[in-house]
């Protein structure tokens, strides 16, 4: 057999928000396939990384009083603990703000430059002046210039359903200020879609590289015209600087679009760089440039909703660079639950940290297998038939045969399987097809994989009820028959934990040790255990309990208000669907304990030269070193008004970088910023360092 060489990547996500359900469809079937290919005996390489730039991160920030350097760190600790938690296997899970991406984004976009891809012209768009940015459609706000439904987003209508550009708005405003945008006009980068347009239609239809439907759909984006890509955005901007832009005019950043494929890349630069030298050495070069295009294979699996950026201009950013392009693009659907969208108030709207802190991630990884094709169609999450699908093959059909054969063997053989096989042509079936299995899981046929494989295990449970090892073995001088038939059984069980183990990487690392072997590739079922010795048979899974599911839901209801919101427009419009649970506004004790909140002196309080709204604090809190805190009550007070006074500052948050210093505490005060606001004082004989409680 050849041994493959296979780099495969899921989507990067993005760094201001948690992980749910839907993201997991894919990183769960990324992973899947990745060990699949890997039990096959191939050598697969499993990257993905944070997608760390953009507006809507630095946003995220700002809202977080963070930087957005801490935003994405956090936020990528948390992704990371997320997918341990599911099994998901990354070779390299790195993030798009990082030296080797800076590094590939600015290559590929010199490359571009130099081949005459580049190109600039003046935009005219909506401005913030309040906020001093240009606004994405998802920032405006106003009246559908179609039919005066007044509160519809920059793109299009909710009510009539009309697209239009955010400039044909009506009373527009800025929703991240309340401001009235104003038009103004910037100089941008274009990369030159058109020019590929032959290249990209050559591309799509060759080699099977993408899915029918989704090649059909390009060619409607064909029919309509390729346009040229807005690649830059002005500053303010989380991202990389544009290079070699003239000196004399304002910075340009990359869109976050154009260096987070690169991401890809980079993800498997730093693990090349973190190999080198060892016996797992990966060549960079070998996978990505152009000569070595038929030695090795890329694959990114994506959603539906990103189809656009990877079959469009990835492949034509690559080309256009004298990159390789990937081998495939494999697009999946959107995760459904209860056959709706995910929803907050109805608790469908389900993070992977809450689903796992209420039920074992293997039993998602199971239903989700159990429900993907190669096609990209939504998957719906049921919870009465996952609960029951789920209880079902795994607990009642697979682990049942072992459970119901091991204790004969342990109790009464010694754990030792039978020499000799008593059902070879049952068996030979079995391993046999295992080679469908092994196909249906390159192509992606999951829930067939799924499928054949519980037609084993049904086989093996009719074979097991018809002999009832039980009933033989209170007969006289039936011995070698009971050993033989549960020894077809154990054999059968550790075929389905081979066809399995893609898909239930504990439970069946689990079974391992039970089976007494180190092995569960592919392969390995040629040979057929006999004369082997077993251990003591532990149960594998428990079912699947229906309060476990209502918490989940119910704990999902009340995360509510905590959620992050997501960053694409859609998702931000679904968040319209909130509180209809009056639980949602309470918070417990653990939470309002968190905040520490204490009696602070102020020891000095100035004006801050250049911000008409604040004032700056010394604060003894009763530390080693007085603190720094800014605080927006400049227009309703004079600095002296305040010096000396107690008062309460929180001493938790985290410390917020602004343009003035970093302020290292809030300043407690009452009243409404508008209109006035007044700083809560305590008595003086209150003890400097005091906690609130
Ligand atoms: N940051 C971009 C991807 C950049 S790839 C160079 C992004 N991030 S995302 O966090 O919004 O989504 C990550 C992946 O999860 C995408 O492939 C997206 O399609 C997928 N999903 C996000 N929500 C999903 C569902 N509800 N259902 C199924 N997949 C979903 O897009
Ligand atoms: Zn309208």
């Amino acid at each position: 057999m050849k041994v493959r060489e296979i780099l495969v990547t899921s989507a990067l996500p993005y760094a201001n928000g948690d992980i749910h359900l839907g993201h997991l469809v894919e990183y769960i079937q990324t992973d899947i396939w990745a060990r699949a290919m890997k039990a096959q005996g191939h050598q697969v390489t499993y990257v993905c990384a944070d997608d760390a730039h953009g507006t809507a991160i630095m946003l995220k920030a700002e809202e977080n009083g963070i930087t957005p350097e801490e935003q994405i760190a956090s936020v990528k600790a948390a992704h990371e603990a997320d997918f341990a938690k599911f099994l998901i296997e990354f070779d390299n899970y790195h993030t798009t703000h990082s030296e080797e991406n800076k590094h590939f984004s600015e290559l590929i976009y010199r490359r571009l430059n130099s081949a005459g891809h580049i190109s600039t012209h003046d935009v005219k768009q909506l401005f913030d002046p309040k906020k001093q940015l240009f606004l994405a459609d998802r920032f405006v706000k106003g009246t559908c210039p179609e039919c005066d439904s007044p509160d519809q987003y920059g793109d299009n209508c909710e009510v009539c359903g009309t697209t239009y550009d955010a400039t044909d708005l009506k009373d527009p405003r800025s929703t991240l200020s309340s401001a009235t945008p104003i038009l103004k006009t910037s100089k941008h980068y274009f990369f030159d879609l058109p020019e590929f347009e032959q290249f990209l239609k050559d591309w799509t239809r060759s080699d099977n590289r993408l899915q029918t439907s989704v090649a059909n759909k390009l060619q409607e984006w064909f029919d309509a015209g390729l346009a040229s890509w807005d690649i830059s955005r002005d500053a303010p901007y989380f991202g990389f600087q544009i290079p070699d832009t003239p000196s004399d005019e304002p910075d340009k950043y990359f869109y976050v679009w154009l260096d987070a494929p690169v991401g890809y890349m980079a993800s498997f630069k730093n693990l090349c760089d973190k190999r080198a030298g060892t016996e797992r050495a990966l060549d960079f070069d070998r996978y990505w440039l152009q000569e070595n295009e038929n030695k090795t294979e890329v694959y990114h699996f994506i959603g539906k909703d990103i189809v656009y950026f990877h079959a469009l201009f990835w492949p034509a950013m690559l080309a256009g660079s004298e990159f390789r392009t990937p081998t495939g693009v494999f697009a999946h659907g959107f995760l459904m639950v209860n056959g709706e969208k995910m929803s907050k108030s109805r608790g469908t709207f389900i993070k992977a940290e809450t689903y796992a802190e209420h039920l074992h991630p293997e039993y998602l990884r199971y239903y989700f297998a159990s429900k993907l094709t190669d096609k990209v169609e939504d998957i719906n999450l049921d919870l009465e038939d996952f609960m029951q699908k789920v209880n079902s093959d795994l607990v009642g059909k697979v682990v049942n045969i072992a459970s119901r054969s091991a204790g004969f063997l342990v109790k009464k053989y010694d754990g030792m399987l039978s020499e000799v096989c008593a059902e070879p042509k049952l068996l030979e079936d079995i391993t046999k097809t295992g080679d469908e299995i092994a196909a249906a899981y390159e192509n992606r046929e999951f829930s067939r994989a799924m499928r054949l494989i519980m037609q084993c295990a049904d086989k093996a449970n009719e074979y097991i009820d018809e002999k009832k090892p039980w009933a033989l073995a209170k007969l006289e001088g039936t011995e070698q028959e009971v050993q033989d038939v549960c020894s077809v059984a154990i054999n059968i069980f550790r075929q389905l934990m081979v066809y399995l183990a893609p898909v239930l990487p504990e439970l069946t690392a689990n079974a391992k040790g039970f089976l007494n072997i180190d092995d569960l590739s592919f392969a390995s079922r040629h040979e057929w255990l006999l004369g082997h010795k077993i251990n003591k048979f532990k149960p594998l899974m428990q079912r699947i309990e229906e309060k476990d599911v209502a918490a989940m839901v119910d704990a999902s209801k009340a995360s509510l208000e905590q959620t992050a919101t997501p960053a694409t427009s859609n998702s931000t419009k679904s968040a319209a669907d909130t509180k209809t649970d009056a639980q949602a506004d309470y918070i417990g004790i653990e939470d309002f304990s968190k905040v520490e909140m204490k009696v602070a002196h102020v020891l000095a309080c100035n004006h801050v030269e250049g911000a008409d709204k604040l004032l700056q604090f010394t604060l003894d809190v009763g530390e080693d070193k007085p603190r720094n805190a800014f605080s927006g009550i400049r227009k309703f007070y004079e600095p002296e008004q305040l010096l000396d006074k107690k008062v309460i500052c929180v001493t938790n948050l985290a410390p917020r970088k602004m343009k003035f210093g970093v302020s290292e505490g809030m300043v407690l005060s009452t009243g409404d910023p508008k209109t006035g606001l007044t700083v809560v004082t305590l008595p003086d004989d209150c003890v400097v360092g005091d906690q609130l409680a």
